[in-house]
């Protein structure tokens, strides 16, 4: 069976998540999307918030396990038998970290390949960071983001 883990913040899951989301699933027969957790990172959503929006959003996607996980990568990885990480690449401004990220994670376990799957070019500017910083100014994020989490900023920013 050919599983592979999707790790990120995810803080909110945007369009560009989705769609290597998508994509991913598509050729495996199991895809583990986790939340990471860094206890020293602040985030706007909390852990449950961030996994229920990945959900609302996978519609119809059946092959998609939502976690979340505590500590290191390569540990989730043992613990589950998974052998393949996914990230995705926006451009070559992500590649050093991606690189040094991928690289430290086969020195911590060596049966561990970190694969990428290149964003669609018209999410290619798009992060989370973004995301929030426009939604909490008040403009339009719908082109950017699945309608749960649109709904979810509307609940969270109206108080
Ligand atoms: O969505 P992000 O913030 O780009 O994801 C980064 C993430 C969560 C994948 C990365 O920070 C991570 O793997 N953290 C877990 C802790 C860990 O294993 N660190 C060593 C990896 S080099």
């Amino acid at each position: 069976m050919m599983k592979a883990m999707y790790p990120g913040s995810f803080d909110p899951i945007t369009l560009g998540h989705l769609d290597i989301i998508k994509r991913a699933a598509s050729m495996l027969d199991q895809l583990y999307v986790v939340v990471m957790i860094n206890p020293l990172k602040k985030y706007f959503f909390s852990i449950e918030e961030r996994k229920k929006l990945i959900r609302e959003s996978l519609e119809g996607i059946n092959n998609v396990i939502v976690d979340d996980h505590e500590g290191l990568l390569v540990d989730y990885a043992k613990k589950n038998k998974i052998n393949v990480v996914v990230r995705g690449l926006r451009a070559v401004t992500d590649f050093e970290y991606e690189l040094q990220m991928a690289n430290a994670n086969r020195k911590l376990y060596d049966k561990l390949e970190t694969v990428f799957f290149m964003t669609d070019e018209k999410y290619s500017f798009l992060s989370s960071s973004l995301v929030k910083e426009v939604a909490m100014l008040g403009g339009d994020i719908s082109y950017w983001v699945p309608k749960p989490v649109l709904n979810a900023f509307k609940e969270k920013l109206r108080r």
